[in-house]
């Protein structure tokens, strides 16, 4: 991509990114998490931004400080993602679900902290599931408007992870899938990234191994081709 990673390809898109991974409650001070950092996520924003996008990135969990010209909206848990993403997404041009959702969330809520030693010691963890925010987003897409998910799979003994990816885009109705083969190594809280573009054509980007950045940058011209012709 080179020289074209920075072109305006995205002037006047309204772009909508989530970023980092939920946090689920157990009492006032301890939660269920993930180790996403939210880097990827963060790098689509900035790079979106770069290329003229207005960009709103919902971020869950994540460290780093806004990027330039980013709106970010910080949310703690599965059910705050959700609601900002709906919220966020309603006019926006694309959709990118690059959080790490919790799949479960406890079940209750402790109002005070457990406490060693007490009649309400817990022995174990009782967990409800949580929305599929992205099959929600999907169900409720604007026409023209384009929904990218993002998967980390690895291969198994049932299938490989092209296939067990294409499995996850039908299930989920996505316009892309991005997909991070985790099968070699960790890709979480790591700067470079490998990465391949599943579409429901049938089509598989690979996209040049690199930083997180460039991955960003591939994705974004993956998505650029396959948007509607900007309203005048
Ligand atoms: N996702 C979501 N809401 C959830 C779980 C996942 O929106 N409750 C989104 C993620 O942000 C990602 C995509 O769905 O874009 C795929 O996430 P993944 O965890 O790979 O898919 P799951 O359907 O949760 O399947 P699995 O059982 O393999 O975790
Ligand atoms: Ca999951």
């Amino acid at each position: 991509h080179g020289a074209g990673a920075l072109a305006p390809d995205l002037t006047g898109r309204r772009v909508v990114i989530s970023a980092g991974g939920t946090r689920e409650p157990l009492d006032p001070v301890r939660y269920l998490g993930n180790r996403s950092s939210g880097r990827q996520g963060w790098a689509l924003a900035r790079l979106a931004a770069a290329r003229g996008a207005d960009v709103v990135l919902v971020a869950a969990n994540v460290e780093a400080a806004a990027p330039f010209g980013v709106r970010v909206v910080a949310v703690g848990t599965a059910d705050e993602l959700r609601t900002a993403m709906h919220a966020e997404a309603a006019n926006a041009d694309v959709v990118v679900m690059s959080a790490a959702v919790a799949d479960f969330r406890p079940s209750a809520v402790a109002g005070s902290k457990l406490k060693k030693g007490s009649a309400g010691e817990p022995d174990s963890v009782a967990l409800v599931r949580n929305p599929d925010v992205l099959a929600e987003l999907v169900g409720s897409r604007a026409a023209g408007q384009l929904v990218v998910g993002f998967a980390a799979e690895t291969g198994d003994a049932d299938a490989d992870v092209l296939t067990h990816a294409r499995a996850k885009l039908a299930r989920k109705g996505c316009d892309l899938l991005v997909v991070n083969d985790v099968s070699a190594g960790q890709v979480f809280g790591q700067a470079d990234n490998t990465v391949v573009v599943l579409a429901p054509d049938g089509s598989a980007t690979e996209l040049p191994h690199g930083s997180k950045d460039a991955v960003a940058a591939g994705i974004w011209s993956t998505v650029a081709d396959r948007l509607p012709a900007a309203a005048q």
